[in-house]
């Protein structure tokens, strides 16, 4: 069966952000989800073959920043080239401040959770980063981007 992931779309897509040292990046993730409320967790599977995962394995610690229609370039942009050849908050335009932990988190996102990482599990041809959240931003309420498959997404 080709992608079978495909069957549990659409699927919210969020702007992962890391920082190791002076490098910071961020990418697109469709592949984020909650995992218990108390403590309060979060996962995001990321493959090993993007810059963002030596990054968090080495910075021990992710934003999770969901997006809206108005960010639908931001998602595309952060999900189709890599922060190991550019500086993508720079070359986007995308708009940092920070947070507890020192990590970048996008200004623009309706919210931002910042996450300590807690646990790291190679499963496959992934590894599901398991974060701790320690803050929580709510900016403005809005509608999310939820990603279809290749370039299409819709929003609910
Ligand atoms: C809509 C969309 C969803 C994506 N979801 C994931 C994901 O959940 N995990 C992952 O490892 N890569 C995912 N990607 C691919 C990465 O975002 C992409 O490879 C990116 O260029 C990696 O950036 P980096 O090398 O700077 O970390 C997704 C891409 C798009 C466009």
């Amino acid at each position: 069966m080709e992608k079978p992931y495909y069957l549990l779309y659409p699927i919210r897509v969020a702007l992962i952000t890391s920082r190791h040292g002076a490098r910071e990046n961020v990418m697109t993730a469709a592949w984020c989800f909650p995992i218990s409320m108390d403590p309060p967790l979060f996962g995001v599977s990321v493959s090993k073959k993007r810059f963002s995962y030596g990054l968090i394995s080495k910075g021990k610690a992710f934003g999770i920043n969901l997006i809206d229609a108005s960010m639908k370039s931001h998602a595309i942009q952060a999900g189709r080239t890599s922060g190991a050849e550019k500086d993508k908050f720079a070359e986007f335009g995308i708009e940092k401040e920070y947070g507890k932990l020192g990590i970048p988190l996008v200004k623009k996102s309706p919210s931002s959770i910042e996450c300590k990482v807690v646990r790291e599990v190679e499963l496959g041809d992934h590894v599901v980063f398991v974060g701790e959240a320690v803050n929580i931003i709510k900016r403005r309420e809005g509608k999310g981007l939820y990603h279809k498959g290749g370039d299409e997404f819709l929003e609910i």
